[in-house]
């Protein structure tokens, strides 16, 4: 069975292949590579663009989708081995999975960290039990830990704009938002860049470190690319020179599942809103990227956004193009496109 689970475990010549077929769907966007097929989507959280742009995909590949939004017209979901469900959710994925898997010839899940325990959500064990309960090919659409559609359309964005991959210098920053949240985008993001063979910074205050495990996984991937990773506090000294800044928040390890003390960790850090001070005069030219969606003003400033260097549409363009590329490879790998 086929899974896109996660960008980072895939081999170079693969990814290659899917940023060149999504470069040529990009030009030429419908063909009938999908006919006769039907993909589910699983939807467990909100969503504008996956939602969005898995179903467009697929029409415009000739096939045909349906979603499923637990708890929102079909039954609420349980996903913990080994429960009670005595409460909201009437049905567990150990039957809906497979179920849905008999109507369907490939399954698209979104299912988000619980944000309780930090062991459990770094290990990313639900999506890997939903693909593991699926005998159909099996898509991530963003879980726990991992982002594999977000990475491969920014993976393409950054092709787009000629950033170089050797030498190219990628800076994830943290930045404030009135919630703690997962780390699926950031971990995504920094493993994308180092595989890409980057000159990679993490930009982060205080007690915002990556957890070691994410931190260890891209030190790995860098020893395999060529690339380099480094962690700082200070925003000048990492914005040197850089190409991009990629925007994101992440909650504090030492306060996981602990909503009311991660609150007060980052109260202090508010002034972490990605404005156009930050670029001047060392990275004039860095483009600003971030998956979407974003609060303005907390996160990033107006000026920044609605300015020549943000490129967060044009990402949210090629989740398009790249997840027509992975139905494909999963689909219809022989269709010529
Ligand atoms: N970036 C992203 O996955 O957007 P949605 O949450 O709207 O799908």
């Amino acid at each position: 069975v086929k899974q896109y689970l996660d960008l980072a475990d895939l081999p170079q010549d693969l990814i290659e292949r899917l940023l060149s077929r999504a470069k040529a769907l990009q030009h030429k966007p419908l063909n009938r590579s999908l006919e006769g097929k039907i993909v589910a989507l699983v939807f467990m959280n909100p969503s504008l663009r996956t939602l969005a742009s898995m179903q467009a995909g697929v029409m415009q590949l000739g096939g045909q989708a349906f979603v499923i939004q637990p708890g929102a017209g079909s039954w609420k979901l349980e996903t913990r081995t080994g429960a009670v469900m005595d409460g909201d959710a009437v049905e567990h994925v150990r039957e809906a999975i497979p179920v849905l898997a008999r109507y369907a010839d490939a399954l698209g899940v979104r299912n988000f960290a619980a944000g309780e325990k930090l062991a459990d959500d770094l290990a990313d064990a639900t999506i890997k039990l939903m693909a593991s309960l699926c005998d159909k090919p099996f898509i991530n659409l963003e879980s726990a830990l991992s982002h594999p559609c977000q990475a491969l359309a920014d993976w393409k964005t950054l092709e787009d704009l000629a950033v170089p991959r050797q030498g190219g210098k990628f800076v994830l920053s943290w930045a404030y938002h009135p919630k703690p949240l997962a780390y699926a985008v950031p971990a995504t993001a920094l493993n994308m860049a180092v595989k890409r063979g980057m000159q990679v910074t993490v930009l982060r205050p205080e007690g915002y470190s990556l957890p070691e495990p994410v931190m260890a996984r891209a030190r790995e991937l860098a020893r395999a690319s060529g690339a380099t990773l480094a962690e700082t506090s200070d925003r000048q000294a990492a914005l040197d020179g850089a190409h991009v800044l990629y925007a994101k928040s992440w909650a504090a390890p030492s306060a996981y599942g602990r909503p009311a003390d991660e609150v007060k960790l980052r109260a202090p850090h508010k002034d972490w809103c990605v404005a156009e001070s930050w670029f001047a005069p060392a990275a004039r030219d860095a483009k600003f990227m971030h998956c979407l969606p974003v609060r303005r003003n907390v996160k990033v400033a107006d000026e920044v956004l609605d300015g020549p260097r943000s490129v967060v549409v044009q990402e949210a363009e090629n989740r398009l193009h790249a997840q027509k590329s992975v139905l494909m490879e999963l689909l219809a790998p022989e269709a010529s496109w």
